[in-house]
């Protein structure tokens, strides 16, 4: 018996990097899982594969964020998966996709900062939206925040904004949603080898420097993230409301130590 047999789960960007961990941990759980995805469909296919694999359920959703229409495309494909697999409602709502933006403010465009903010804080909140009606009492929804908004990095200025955005929704939805004793949480990662990250993983320079900076170490992995969202997501985490919970092994937590 896992945790969260007989519960529905939707993660947006559940194709590639953290998102696919937090897929595989709730259906390792027993959840039902709503696999999002924007436009990598073979790599959507494939975490379902992973999961069915490993005896869990689980199906794909294709709704490209950023354009018009996207969050109806996505509910209906929601709708149209949980009826095939004879199944209603939504218990988890893990709002995971997001872009990156790597552009100081002096390069910063409009068009960038337009494109980051929908696919980061718009397409989230009319997401929250759009599955409120689903949501059963008790539910959860946890959003994919950044460590970014504590770690004052220059040259990602509309992604830190995007986020610190993204994590001001959490309380005053948890103030709301409390009453139906529904949690909302923000978790913060900080650096994960994903996709995301592109090449910095292979500059062994800017690997160092950042592990000088991580209180643990060491770069983080999907799987470390997707632990805490899955906490949050089960009933140990019913507690746990309005939060931001850092998830970075503790980068820049001050100056970095001698050594
Ligand atoms: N990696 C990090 O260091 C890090 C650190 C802090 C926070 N985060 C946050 O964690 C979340 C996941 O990041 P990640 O590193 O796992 O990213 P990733 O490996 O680049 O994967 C991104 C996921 O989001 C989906 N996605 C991207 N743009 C989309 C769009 N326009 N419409 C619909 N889906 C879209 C992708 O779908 P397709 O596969 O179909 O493209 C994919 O499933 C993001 O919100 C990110 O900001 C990441």
């Amino acid at each position: 018996m896992g945790e969260l047999d007989g519960r529905t789960a939707l993660v947006t960007g559940a194709s590639r990097g953290i998102g696919r961990a937090v897929a595989l941990r709730l259906a390792a759980e027993g959840a039902l899982v709503a696999v999002h995805y924007g436009g990598n469909e073979a790599a959507a296919a494939a975490t379902v594969g992973r999961i069915v694999e490993a005896g869990g359920r689980a199906f794909t959703v294709r709704a490209l964020f950023g354009g018009s229409g996207a969050v109806d495309r996505l509910f209906e494909g929601l709708g149209a998966g949980l009826k095939e697999h004879r199944a209603d409602g939504l218990d988890i709502l893990v709002n995971n996709a997001g872009i990156h933006s790597a552009t100081s403010i002096g390069q910063l465009t409009e068009e960038e900062f337009t494109r980051v903010l929908a696919i980061n804080v718009s397409t989230p909140v009319f997401v929250v939206q759009r599955a409120l009606p689903l949501l059963r009492d008790g539910g959860r929804i946890v959003n994919m925040g950044s460590a970014a908004t504590r770690i004052a990095n220059p040259q990602q200025i509309g992604y830190t904004v995007s986020k610190a955005a993204l994590a001001a929704l959490g309380p005053s939805l948890a103030n709301e949603l409390g009453q139906r004793g529904i949690t909302v949480n923000t978790v913060e990662p900080g650096v994960v080898l994903t996709d995301m990250i592109g090449a910095y993983a292979d500059v062994p320079e800017a690997v160092a420097a950042l592990e000088s900076i991580t209180a643990l170490g060491r770069m983080g992995l999907p799987e470390d993230v997707a632990d805490v969202v899955g906490f949050l997501a089960g009933p140990r985490g019913r507690w746990i409301t309005g939060q931001t919970i850092d998830v970075s092994g503790g980068t820049y937590l001050g100056p970095p130590t001698a050594g």
